[in-house]
């Protein structure tokens, strides 16, 4: 999709389709809405006196070859309440238009932004509004219209002399919705077709168009650096294990600078191994790789943002399959760092190779930690699809992040991690045990076992499993894979190490 910033006046603008939006309980037309109600010869106030335009979020109402424009259509969107409009609003409202308008065919559309929105943020949210909403992952259908999708885009409402700003969050959009989509991409591939293997080839080929360094640990390098927990996971299935690391070096190194490191699990099937699954839904374990595709869509964006800490991406990769070689309940593994591990049930694989990869994260010299996981069903029980459960040991790290999943309109949700959840991963023969001895808690619990691995290293846990996925089409966004946490990530990344607000 192409997409631009126009400044010619509205009504000059000969597109496909206008696209704008109107705020509840504004009578409901007023600001740009009055210019457009002025150029029109009053349609929206008619359409408003008819009860047909009431600014309800996410109405549609479509004219065709409005009065007073030379666009060929003229799509208002209901805003909602306008003390509750912000860019969260903005980014789904461009979402809506895109498709609304690319379900009946239309080719081009240009949205016309707002008085208040006429800012760099603003820009940057419409337009990945347009590159998420663009998206439908329809790769395998053979019956698909050619060109199901809008080809070009614009921007409009900017002056002249704020066109600066315009561009800006235009690029950054591109940037950030485009990374997002890699990471969709990734997580709507089948299993059959996303194997450890083929995970990283896409992620080597993604570093070398962005020129990241990376390093593809196989399963020699793996049993080489004794890491135990993921290959205790891998052992069950005939593909090979991976564990892709991915590097994003600044120009300018500080010595001592702080070092994020970004670890995802990815998982590209989950059986449950031994403790195997119930048929029902099981076909959606193949989106259990996305806390990894996040971070590989991250890493995406950060390559060409130049954020001025180093960034260090590790993502475990492999299958978790029940069969002969397969690991059963009761075992016990040693994990790369010394711990020995009662695996008591082998569906509670993420944790296992989680415990391995923020070991090697924190060898390879990171000094802050995320991590995101398709962890745990208890989250989806405590959050539904509606929030990241977030899980921290650094406060002042923690608010960071939470800061950065506001400004990227990302929700997330803190919990606890007291001591006493410790005592629920007791095990009477190892170390640990990768379940909770007790009822209850299994979000905190599963944070509580990777946070064993971490020893001081400030670090957050991250569980996608409820916001990973999309069951349902909404306005603004195909099902699938939602590519949750990549733009919080990123801004997290840009905002670390600088004027001292990392924590340490
Ligand atoms: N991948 C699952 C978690 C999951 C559940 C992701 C639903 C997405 C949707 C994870 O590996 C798992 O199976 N966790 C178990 C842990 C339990 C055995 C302690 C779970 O949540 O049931
Ligand atoms: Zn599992
Ligand atoms: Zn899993």
């Amino acid at each position: 999709m192409e997409i631009t910033v126009d400044t010619r006046p509205f009504a000059k603008i000969d597109t496909d389709a206008l696209a704008t939006y109107a705020f509840e309980q504004e009578k409901p037309v007023d600001g740009a809405a009055l210019a457009l109600d002025a150029a029109t010869g009053g349609a929206l106030s008619k359409l408003a006196t008819a009860g047909e335009l009431t600014g309800k979020m996410l109405e549609a109402t479509l004219l065709h070859y409005p009065q007073g424009l030379a666009a060929q259509r003229l799509l208002i969107l209901g805003a909602g309440k306008k003390d509750k409009f912000g860019t969260v609003e903005l980014r789904k409202l461009a979402g809506a238009a895109v498709r609304i308008l690319k379900s009946k065919q239309i080719k081009r559309l240009t949205f016309l932004a707002r008085e208040g929105d006429r800012n760099a943020e603003a820009a940057q949210a419409i337009v990945e509004g347009f590159i998420l909403a663009n998206y439908d992952s329809d790769k395998y259908k053979t019956d698909k219209k050619p060109g199901n999708e809008i080809i070009a885009a614009a921007i409009t409402g900017w002056e002249e002399s704020s066109r600066a700003d315009a561009d800006r969050g235009l690029e950054r959009g591109r940037l950030l919705g485009e990374s997002q989509n890699f990471a969709r991409d990734l997580g709507n591939e089948p299993a059959n077709r996303m194997t450890p293997r083929i995970l990283a080839s896409r992620a080597e080929a993604m570093a070398r168009e962005a020129g990241l360094a990376v390093e593809i640990l196989d399963e020699k390098k793996i049993e080489e650096l004794k890491m135990g927990a993921l290959l205790s996971v891998a052992q069950g299935s005939v593909e090979p294990p991976r564990l892709i690391v991915v590097t994003y070096t600044p120009e300018k190194l500080m010595p001592g600078a702080p070092v994020l490191g970004l670890v995802g699990k990815a998982i590209t099937f989950d059986t449950g191994g031994i403790s195997i699954k119930p048929a029902n839904d099981m076909e959606k374990m193949k989106y259990d790789m996305c806390g990894g595709a996040a971070m590989l869509g991250a890493m995406r964006a950060i390559a060409r943002l130049k954020p001025s800490c180093k960034v260090i991406a590790v993502v475990p990769s492999t299958e978790n399959m029940p069969g002969g070689r397969a690991q059963k309940p009761g075992d016990v593994q040693i994990a790369m760092s010394g711990k020995s591990i009662e695996v008591i049930n082998t569906d509670a694989e993420g944790r296992l190779v989680l415990a391995d990869a923020v070991a090697y994260a924190k060898q390879l010299g990171c000094t802050h930690l995320v991590d995101a996981a398709t962890l745990t069903g208890a989250v989806v029980v405590a959050l539904a699809n509606v929030n990241v459960g977030v899980f921290g040991s650094d406060q002042a790290f923690t608010d960071q992040l939470l800061a950065s999943a506001k400004v990227a309109g990302e929700k997330m949700w803190p919990f606890p991690l007291d001591d006493e959840y410790r005592e629920m991963i007791k095990s009477g023969i190892a170390d640990i045990q990768n379940v909770g001895s007790g009822k209850g808690g299994g979000a905190i619990v599963g944070a509580m076992f990777i946070k064993e691995f971490t020893g001081d290293t400030p670090w957050i846990h991250l569980d996608i499993a409820g916001t990973a996925w999309q069951d349902d089409v909404k306005p603004w966004a195909a099902k699938g894979a939602t590519g949750v946490a990549v733009r919080t990530l990123v801004d997290l990344a840009m905002k670390f190490g600088t004027n001292g607000s990392s924590t340490k």
